[in-house]
């Protein structure tokens, strides 16, 4: 959507709120401006703060900055990795009241409060990781993003050199329990499968620094202490990945693959350790789905790009693939600071080396 008709949208939100007052009977006391103020609240969970500095730092930031200025009152929590507290956060404010819930699943929990919510009449977003029950899934293209994980180990092990078909590369995937995590896997290994390369090793999958640490050191160990590259899901994960290389690899011996543009992920980035991270500007996402939820409360059918196997339209963002040379396209954007970033004297000379500023 352009930015005028965001604003336009916006404009009129009372409106749609007023009307989705009118029939999801959400404000608990019965008077219309009881109701009014509680369908023009904007209720969203986040999953957790470990499995990615994401959640806190930017679609935090950026859906509360998106939804106020449409006009809503964000109501924005984090279950931390629990799905009781999931459950527990989303009766809350259902008995507060929401015109629309916007939510990250985690560990499956998104489907039992969208059911709540849909009870209600409430129009249910499915923000980044899909989950059975929602109006509509906005997110990123998560194969494209697997994709560009995929081409960043072929162009890696190609510029060592190394063959594709007869290189060790061991597969360090996200939780299954994220939907996500298949879409990502699929993209990568669409590439590097054609490139002719087939996993060595393949952990279960996890959102984890530590773990991934302690999976990624068993798969090594089982592969004789050998490897030639490492697929890796995101940055928090491949920190981990990394922290096992370090024992016995020189940065730039093993390519390694991130997603999220962290600034621990961007420090990998410069300093050799990590191939490249796949940036993905969560304002985008944000406004996104900002602008699908004053549709739905308008009554209108936002437009969408993809649709999921189960039907539900998709929207979804395009990411980047960020190398050393496009850091600072990430600080430029205001994703990433220089002084975050550029924090010891090697990051420092990374930093003059790659003209990040
Ligand atoms: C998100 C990634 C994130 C991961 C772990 C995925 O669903 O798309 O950006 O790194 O979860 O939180």
């Amino acid at each position: 959507m352009k930015k005028s008709s965001i604003l336009a949208a916006a404009a009129l939100v009372s409106a749609g709120a007023l009307l989705l007052a009118g029939c999801s009977g959400s404000g608990g006391g019965g008077s219309t401006s009881t109701a009014n103020a509680a369908s023009k609240r904007a209720c969203v969970i986040l999953p957790d703060s470990a499995s990615s500095p994401r959640w806190e730092s930017f679609d935090r930031k950026y859906l509360n900055e998106g939804l106020t200025k449409a006009g809503f009152t964000a109501d924005i929590q984090n279950a931390q990795g629990d799905t009781s507290k999931y459950a527990t956060i989303g009766d809350q404010q259902l008995t507060k009241g929401c015109g629309v819930m916007i939510l990250v699943d985690y560990n499956g929990a998104a489907v039992g409060v969208a059911k709540k919510a849909k009870a209600q009449g409430i129009p249910v977003i499915a923000y980044d990781r899909s989950f059975t029950g929602s109006d509509y899934y906005v997110s990123f293209d998560n194969v494209k993003v697997g994709a560009l994980q995929g081409q960043m180990i072929v162009d890696g092990l190609t510029a060592l050199h190394k063959d594709p078909k007869t290189a060790k590369v061991i597969y360090m995937g996200g939780d299954p329990t994220d939907n996500n995590a298949k879409m990502f896997h699929d993209g990568a290994d669409s590439v590097m499968s054609k490139a002719g390369i087939k996993p060595a090793a393949e952990p279960a999958g996890v959102w984890d620094q530590s773990k991934s640490a302690t999976n990624f050191q068993q798969a090594l160990t089982s592969q004789g202490g050998k490897v030639d590259a490492v697929w890796v899901a995101n940055d928090t994960n491949a920190a981990g990945v990394i922290s096992v290389l370090k024992n016995s690899f020189k940065a730039g011996q093993v390519p390694v693959s991130g997603q999220d543009a962290s600034v621990a992920g961007l420090q990998n980035v410069l300093l050799g350790w990590q191939t490249g991270t796949v940036y993905k500007p969560v304002k985008l996402e944000a406004d996104a789905a900002t602008a699908v939820a004053i549709a739905l409360l308008k009554g209108n059918k936002p437009q969408y790009t993809q649709k999921l196997a189960d039907g539900t339209p998709y929207i979804a963002v395009t990411p980047k693939s960020v190398g050393p040379h496009e850091v600072e396209e990430v600080v430029a954007a205001g994703d990433a600071s220089a002084s975050d970033i550029c924090n010891t004297a090697e990051l420092q000379a990374a930093c003059t080396k790659y003209g990040v500023k």
